[in-house]
């Protein structure tokens, strides 16, 4: 996601900045930028698209190297394209504001529109931009006011996330740090300070550190540093001395990115409902598709296409909308659907499920759709993606850049997006207030309830231990879990190269029954839902045939563990929101056994992360 550095002190800021943010480079970015101030107020910006590397190209100006105060970002998109406009730093009208940010204003809109009415000009179409020009808006009405005391003012308006370093060329020997669930930390030197949003930026200069915690503010000079909160009053921090080494950082302390995604998922579900779950009134508010409401108002079908996971996310869709929204649904692996004739209707639309927004055949299956007239949609993480600037109208995920070829939390969050659509689309259907509030209220418990699976990291490991010498598995579930089933089986497959067949479990007996003996275990989904009884009778199915079962089961459900070899229990929620819990421990179990085979789980063979050719 993005990154932040920001330095202050007697060396020249810029090499220190390019430094700085090169080793942030592998969470991921699409454009870059920084502001260096120099001691007469003179600020030099410069911003590219793509690599860091483009950036340094640029950074030649004399003026630039001489300043000892400077901000760079690197950049992934969440408000608006991948350009040079939209890049980090912003400013204010009169270029005196720099500043770079990571999270989510989420009342921007509104704020953007107050500043314009008041005579400001936008020069980008970020969330960020705003924050520049209400702090020159707070300047405005008292020219006395110093720049922390602007900033400071300016946030108090702000609804959202953040993560900023700022700096000003009336005071350039300030810079201004501020955190609100978005990570921020100030390491110490001698007469300097590197602000960063990630411990990798600041190790090569210092390992004595102050941990910004949410609603906190630093001003930074050489000479010293104040910490307070957005009412001014003074916080004493504790200096903590970073440990670990470079390398360990980049990973956030875990020994693969697809094991740092997995643990992310509550971070990521969090960041994917963020602003759009208005839980009190049992509704989602999608503002990706305010453009299109009353053409979603008459839909009449909604036609789904995508690949790998998003398929399986899109048919755990499927199930929600067509139960609670009362829209009929067809899903698509995308391939298939644009090479078949699908037939369309007056009414129909297109929603193309894509974390990276690339992938040729969903892009086709989007394009396809759009000729034959179609309204189209997307639900995509890459901003400014093939798919997200070819669709109608969509949603952003908001879940940071997925590392892992094997996708993970952006599984969960597609389903946690399209419970939102099942809301949108319910709500202004037939669902009843109750109904949707009770969705609303359980889909705002997701993130914690997955929290509580992840701190059963051992027992997946143990298991995957356990199981090694097995060359098969099945996966079976039934309803919302059958396409959890196909997913663990795709995940399992990807990574650790066994064999294993995701099924419905009503299937079974129709073919896969015959592969089942004492050589062949069973993974089965078995919360306690609608469909319990039936995955109950699939497990005795698999026993009489001295099959062995690992169920994944309701936390409190004793009896299922007397039926089975292993059990991993899941916290209780609605039958439509299991997915997102069921799916962890199936992500972890493939994960450890991958690890345990000796692959390279973030990169296994022969699959790519973005599949842009047929
Ligand atoms: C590749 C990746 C999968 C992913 C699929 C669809 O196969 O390895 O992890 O699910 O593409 O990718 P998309 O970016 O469209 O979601």
């Amino acid at each position: 996601m993005c990154g932040i550095v920001g330095y202050i002190g007697k060396q020249k800021a810029l090499p220190i900045l390019l430094d700085g943010i090169k080793n942030l480079e592998y969470r991921g970015y699409d454009s870059a930028g920084f502001a260096v101030v120099a001691s007469d107020g003179a600020v030099v910006s410069e911003k590219a698209v793509g690599r860091v590397a483009n950036l340094e190209a640029k950074a030649g100006d004399a003026e630039a190297l001489l300043g000892t105060t400077g901000i760079v970002h690197s950049r992934w998109a969440t408000h608006g394209g991948v350009t040079e406009a939209n890049a980090h730093p912003h400013s204010d009208c009169k270029g005196n504001i720099w500043l770079v940010h990571n999270g989510i204003v989420e009342n921007y809109r509104e704020l953007k529109k107050e500043l314009e009415d008041a005579g400001h000009h936008f020069q980008s179409e970020t969330d960020t931009e705003v924050i520049a020009h209400l702090i020159e808006e707070e300047k405005s009405k008292n020219q006395k006011l110093s720049t922390e005391e602007t900033v400071r003012l300016a946030l108090q308006k702000i609804r959202g996330t953040y993560g900023l370093a700022i700096v000003s060329r009336d005071e350039p020997e300030k810079l201004i740090a501020a955190r609100n669930f978005s990570p921020l930390l100030l390491g110490i030197g001698a007469n300097e300070y590197i602000v960063a949003s990630d411990a990798s930026a600041v190790l090569r200069y210092t390992r004595d550190v102050i941990y910004l915690d949410d609603g906190e503010m630093a001003v930074l000079t050489p000479e010293g540093h104040r910490i307070f909160d957005l009412e001014n009053h003074a916080i004493e921090k504790k200096r903590d001395t970073i440990e670990w080494e470079l390398e360990h950082a980049q990973k956030g302390g875990y020994p693969h990115f697809m094991l740092k995604e997995i643990m992310e998922e509550p971070e990521a579900i969090e960041n994917s409902l963020r602003g759009r779950l208005i839980a009190e009134e049992g509704m989602a508010k999608l503002g990706g598709l305010e453009s299109v409401e009353a053409e979603l108002r008459g839909m009449r079908r909604l036609l789904i296409a995508a690949c790998g996971t998003a398929y399986f996310a899109g048919k755990v869709g499927e199930y929600m909308l067509e139960e609670y929204a009362g829209i009929p649904v067809e899903v698509d692996i995308a391939s298939e659907f644009r090479y078949r004739k699908p037939v369309f209707e007056e009414g129909d639309a297109l929603l193309a499920i894509s974390q990276s927004g690339e992938t040729a055949d969903t892009l086709a299956a989007m394009k396809e759709a759009k000729q034959k007239g179609l309204l189209t949609l997307g639900i995509v993480n890459v901003v400014g993606s093939s798919i997200a600037r070819a669709t109608d109208a969509g949603v952003y995920q908001h879940i940071g850049p997925e590392i892992g070829v094997a996708s993970t939390k952006a599984f969960t969050s597609q389903v946690a997006i399209l419970a939102l659509w099942t809301l949108l689309l319910g709500r202004a259907r037939d669902m009843s207030y109750v109904m949707g509030k009770r969705i609303a209220e359980e889909l705002r418990q997701i993130p914690d309830l997955v929290r509580v699976i992840l701190q059963n990291t051992d027992a997946l490991e143990a298991l995957a231990k356990k199981y090694q010498p097995y060359e098969n598995f099945l996966f079976l579930g039934r309803k919302y879990n059958y396409p959890v089933a196909l997913e663990g089986a795709l995940k399992l497959k990807e990574i650790s190269y066994v064999h294993a067949e995701g099924y419905s479990a009503g299937e079974m007996k129709h073919g896969p029954i015959a592969m089942i003996d004492k050589s062949f275990p069973s993974i089965v989904i078995a919360p306690k839902d609608s469909v319990y009884e039936k995955m109950i009778s699939n497990i005795q199915e698999i026993r009489a045939r001295k099959g062995s079962v690992i169920a994944i089961a309701t936390e409190g459900d004793e009896e299922i563990a007397k039926m089975v070899d292993d059990v991993v229990y899941i916290p209780k929620t609605l039958e439509m929101l299991t997915p997102m819990l069921s799916v962890i421990p199936l992500q972890l179990f493939a994960y450890y056994f991958g690890v345990l085979r000796g692959h390279d789980v973030d990169k296994p063979r022969n699959l790519a992360k973005s599949v842009t050719v047929e």
